[in-house]
């Protein structure tokens, strides 16, 4: 098991108002699972990621990945596993404008002591899977939406960490760059065994993945597991979950 979560709870507020957003969640993801996380919007699916990444402190509960509690880790230590071993892809790409393409991706490995040919190494391997390789010396502002994206991928995955964490990715995207995305990520998934957990209002995008999770209220309303079946199918069972859940309304 590569990510365990017990009992996790998080309020917002202070001691006169408090709300409490996630009531209790347990998860446990396997290495190599490309999970989606689901909910009507408000439902905490970024307050659950948030935590999970360690981006935010939970209120109560433990999160274990490989083992590691990382709810009892110090800030700087945390910021440190953070920065080594985790990935992360935003819904508004994130790329720093001043820096090439590239440059860009190879920033997680620049707080390392990497030789040069190893860097150049990795920078190939991920800009040949996200088919950004040409282009390496352009600027984000020279290049579209779905490509400044992929080099936004092509970074997360760049310093193989142990999980990647996105948010919904696919949401600034137009539907032919986020079905291009979601290849890539189901295909960088299935071939370097990455733990890929994506947050996603879209039955499309949670359809590339293997299992999806629902929230609702806090909690967790049900999971869906892919299977051997086709992704159309499980595209139809998340359709007519999400319908019952009231698909991607405010939550009330
Ligand atoms: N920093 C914060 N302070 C106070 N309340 C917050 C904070 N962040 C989120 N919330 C509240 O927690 C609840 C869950 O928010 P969250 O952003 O996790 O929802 P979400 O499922 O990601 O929604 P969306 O689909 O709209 O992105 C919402 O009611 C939100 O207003
Ligand atoms: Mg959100």
């Amino acid at each position: 098991m590569i990510l365990e979560a017990k009992g996790i709870k998080k309020s917002y507020g202070n001691r006169f108002n408090r709300t409490e957003v996630l009531k209790g969640i347990d998860l446990e993801i396997e290495k190599g699972e490309f999970v989606s996380i689901m909910g009507a919007s408000g439902s905490g699916k970024t307050t659950l990621l948030n935590v999970l990444s360690s981006i935010d402190r939970v209120s109560s509960g433990h999160i274990f990945i490989e083992g590691e509690d990382i709810t009892a880790m110090k800030d700087k230590k945390l910021a440190n596993f953070r920065k080594n071993d985790l990935g992360f892809i935003f819904q508004q790409y994130n790329l720093l404008d001043t820096l090439t393409v590239k440059e860009n991706i190879l920033l997680p490995l620049s707080i390392r002591n990497m030789k040069e040919d190893e860097v150049e190494k990795q920078f190939d391997v991920v800009s040949n899977e996200l088919d950004i390789h040409e282009l390496s010396e352009k600027y984000p502002n020279e290049i579209s939406g779905g490509q400044q994206q992929r080099t936004s991928a092509a970074r997360a995955f760049v310093h193989q960490p142990k999980i990647i964490f996105a948010d919904e990715p696919t949401g600034a995207l137009d539907s032919k760059s986020a079905s291009n995305l979601l290849n890539k990520l189901k295909q960088m998934n299935t071939n370097s065994r990455s733990t890929i957990m994506m947050v996603t209002h879209d039955a499309t995008a949670a359809s590339y993945s293997s299992r999806v999770i629902f929230l609702k209220d806090g909690l967790v309303y049900s999971t869906l597991r892919k299977g051997d079946r086709p992704q159309e199918d499980f595209y139809k069972e998340i359709m007519s979950t999400q319908s019952v859940l009231g698909g991607v309304g405010v939550e009330s």
